[in-house]
């Protein structure tokens, strides 16, 4: 792992965003816990997300579909059949690998293969011939552990919406062209895992499936694939480090006719955070033929029944919340706080979008040994935490209380001095510009409204 990774690993464990899964016992492979500040971030990414792309959209309908759903919907989607990756075996240490990754030497996680066609493990070249694997988690519903009880784990939240496609559009009296979004937890038993989150065997995923009319898909298409690339942006990821990939014709998915993926530069290369896929009427037949319902459309356009074709946006929030941790982190040499006296030291400040930073305030008493200050200042946290994700801070020096927050990018701080007590007003704290600015109590809460719409 490169020094830009390993300082985010570490930030993210000493800061509360996020740990190894079962830390006490050792932790599990490719399986994370989000702390409280990741939790916080990943809501805000969430929240971001549904108001773009739900809210704020014509024809858009949310919906949260259960985990396991009906087995016979991975049979139609082709999913049992195709949702696999090819393993490899080294024969002489036994180590497993993705057959794919081990072609273009990516052992993402696993060491560095020295050459193509090497083992990152023990560097030997003799392994077995690739097989597939499937990446559905399996588990049993209700009692009996037998092959008609098998379930699995959704390996995306996709089929939901094409399964629930008519109970959405009738009862929601839609018309096309429209979609149906959710974000939900997916799971897919990665052989190759690593890079941190990146890879992991749990995740979420943001997606949404948008039914138009045949022959209309290809213009839908763009219009979603500048969408999706343009809510990175607004995310506040650097477009430098944004791209997109065509992926060629020999290597799509089973359900499509093109996707196009947009990655971005992460320290260990470009790599996908999104995507857009056209995947036709594909799945809406195979649901139809498998379970027997007229999953059609009534086009009251042209009077007849259509099977509609469906463009597919989707991203996976933890990759996008590893991007934006990367892309904020800033280090600043010599110290950006009046306290920070040594050229050599460094002080680390998210430069997270407000809209997405856990903690948007933070609110000081100017010294802890003054009661009529921490009561003023805990009198003023508990007024602005009832509108904003707050922080109160009364331990150590102020200017070490305002590192510690830049370091998990909180926007704001306020400070309450003496001549709070005189005046009312407070001081407000940029975390950017590190710029002071007095503001009347009574003032406050707007001000750090208009700021963090701004
Ligand atoms: N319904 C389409 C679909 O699932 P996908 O590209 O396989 O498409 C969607 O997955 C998104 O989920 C990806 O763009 C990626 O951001 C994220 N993702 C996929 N596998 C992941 C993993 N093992 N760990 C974390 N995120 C993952």
């Amino acid at each position: 792992m490169n020094n830009e990774m390993k300082d985010i690993v570490s930030l993210a464990k000493r800061r509360g965003f996020i740990f190894p899964s079962s830390e006490i016992y050792g932790g599990v492979e490719a399986l994370w816990d989000y702390g409280p500040l990741g939790a916080a971030t990943k809501q805000n990414i969430k929240d971001a997300w549904i108001s773009r792309f739900v809210r704020e959209q014509d024809s858009m309908v949310l919906i949260d579909a259960a985990i396991i759903m009906h087995p016979a919907v991975w049979k139609a989607s082709g999913h049992l059949e195709n949702f696999t990756d090819p393993l490899i075996e080294c024969k002489t240490c036994n180590a497993r690998f993705r057959a794919d990754h081990m072609m273009d030497g990516r052992f993402v996680g696993q060491g560095e293969a020295k050459e193509k066609n090497q083992c990152p493990n023990c560097g030997d070249r003799d392994f077995t011939q690739p097989k597939d694997f499937n990446l559905m988690f399996k588990t049993f519903l209700g009692p009996v552990e037998d092959s008609a009880n098998t379930a699995y784990l959704r390996p995306e939240t996709a089929q939901a919406m094409f399964t629930d496609f008519k109970l959405v559009q009738e009862s929601m009296r839609l018309k096309l062209p429209f979609g149906i979004a959710q974000i939900g937890k997916s799971f897919r038993n990665e052989i190759t895992t690593g890079n941190f989150t990146f890879r992991s065997r749990e995740f979420e995923i943001a997606e949404a499936e948008f039914f138009v009319r045949p022959g209309e898909d290809e213009k839908w298409f763009e219009y979603w694939l500048d969408q999706w690339e343009k809510f990175f942006v607004d995310m506040g990821l650097n477009p430098k480090k944004l791209r997109r990939y065509e992926h060629p014709k020999n290597s799509l998915a089973h359900y499509s006719k093109r996707t196009v993926d947009i990655e971005y530069e992460f320290p260990f290369g470009w790599s996908e955070l999104g995507g857009v896929a056209n995947r036709t009427d594909f799945d809406l037949r195979q649901h139809e033929k498998a379970s027997g319902k007229d999953l059609s459309y009534l086009d009251e356009e042209s009077g007849k029944k259509i099977i509609p074709y469906v463009i597919e946006p989707t991203l996976g929030i933890e990759r996008l919340l590893l991007a934006l941790l990367l892309d904020s982190y800033r280090v600043v040499k010599g110290g950006r706080s009046t306290t920070t006296k040594s050229v050599k030291e460094e002080e680390v400040m998210l430069d997270l979008r407000p809209q997405i930073a856990p903690v948007k305030v933070a609110v000081f008493p100017l010294l802890r040994n003054k009661p009529e200050l921490v009561s003023k200042a805990r009198e003023i946290f508990e007024e602005l935490r009832k509108h904003f994700a707050c922080q109160y801070d009364e331990t150590g020096a102020v200017g070490r209380r305002y590192r510690r927050q830049d370091e998990i990018g909180t926007p704001f701080a306020v400070t309450v001095d003496f001549e709070t007590l005189e005046q009312g007003s407070v001081t407000l704290r940029d975390r950017n510009t590190m710029e002071q600015e007095r503001v009347q109590i009574t003032q406050l809460k707007d001000v750090i409204s208009k700021r963090l719409k701004a």
